[in-house]
């Protein structure tokens, strides 16, 4: 698959835009940055050869797999801890992680990264103009609330592993209108701040999807397929089963962490390994990559764009 550079993809993004909306999470420069950021690099590592040696040789045995119980109880225990509090642009971040963008070198708090990803989704359906969307393993739903007071006319839908998860998008529910961090933190205005209450939130597994087929115009993931490694093939094909035109995904396509510590960090973990060139198998037609916006250090990831084989 070719990828097209973000300055000719039909996202409409430009690098402006980008640093616009990662400013409140990126470190302003000052002197001494680097050595901060080789640091964090260093702890990184040896943290990351650490997990890789508990899971060694890299997944092949069953007890090694990312199981979904593993994923359960990891997400169980971060979500209560992160909850819709943290998603505040007037925050400042309690720590950042090394990002690259090209060559240059950046520091940012991982809630940039969520926000840049918003903002993608947001041009992605402005141009693509879907009546119903899926999102797959949502988590607490920050990307969700945020299109649906976007988009209001459009039905959202999300699923979710975990309870942690799930529950938290529909305690906030019960508000009446989005909290004000919230709505600082869309990356575009809002057109409705009560939109968030009409999403259908469900908890369930994406490797069985509890929907007919066909019954999306857009189903997207975000950073879900990565934890999706051992029931990768059935979630690929319910992903296809269920949308009618489009599958979108930010995800850490094997294609961008083929080699080095990225390759290293993805097998310690036993995270997603699928390739862009897996989505025809299972009907999806890529019609777009691309991966040259910011990124963080050791997990790249590609935005991937296909098309439901007719
Ligand atoms: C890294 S988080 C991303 C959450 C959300 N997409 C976001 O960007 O904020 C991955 C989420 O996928 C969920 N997940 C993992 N495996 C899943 C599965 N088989 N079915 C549904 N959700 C799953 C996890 O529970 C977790 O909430």
């Amino acid at each position: 698959m070719q990828f097209t550079p973000l300055s000719e993809a039909p996202l409409g993004l430009s690098r402006e835009d980008i640093m616009r909306t990662m400013a409140p999470f990126v470190k302003p420069r000052a002197e001494g940055d680097a050595a901060e950021w080789d640091a964090i690099v260093r702890k990184r590592k040896k943290g990351i050869v650490r997990r890789a040696l508990r899971r060694l040789p890299l997944g092949w045995l069953p007890w090694q797999q990312r199981r979904i119980g593993e994923v359960i109880d990891e997400y169980s225990a971060l979500w209560p801890r992160i909850g819709f509090d943290s998603y505040d642009p007037g925050k400042p971040p309690a720590r950042y992680q090394p990002w690259h963008w090209g060559e240059e070198r950046l520091l940012a708090s991982d809630f940039g990264g969520v926000r840049l990803r918003q903002l993608m989704l947001v041009r992605l359906i402005e141009r693509l103009k879907p009546a119903s969307v899926l999102e797959v393993g949502c988590g607490l739903g920050i990307h969700l609330v945020l299109l649906a007071g976007r988009f209001p006319q459009i039905a959202f839908h999300g699923v979710e592993l975990t309870a942690a998860g799930h529950d938290a998008a529909r305690a906030l529910q019960e508000r009446s209108q989005l909290p004000q961090n919230l709505v600082a933190f869309a990356p575009t205005p809002l057109e409705d701040t009560a939109a968030f209450r009409r999403i259908d939130f469900r908890q369930g597994n994406a490797a069985s999807l509890p929907f007919c087929d066909g019954r999306f115009d857009l189903v997207y993931s975000v950073l879900a397929l990565e934890q999706m490694e051992r029931v990768r093939e059935r979630a690929l094909a319910e992903v296809a089963r269920v949308t009618r035109r489009h599958f979108f995904g930010i995800e850490p396509f094997r294609d961008v962490n083929d080699s080095g510590w990225e390759r290293f960090y993805v097998l310690g973990r036993d995270y997603f390994r699928g390739r862009i060139a897996d989505l025809p198998r299972h009907g999806l037609v890529p019609m777009l990559a691309c991966g040259d916006y910011p990124q963080e250090r050791f997990l790249k990831t590609c935005a991937v764009l296909a098309e439901k084989r007719a």
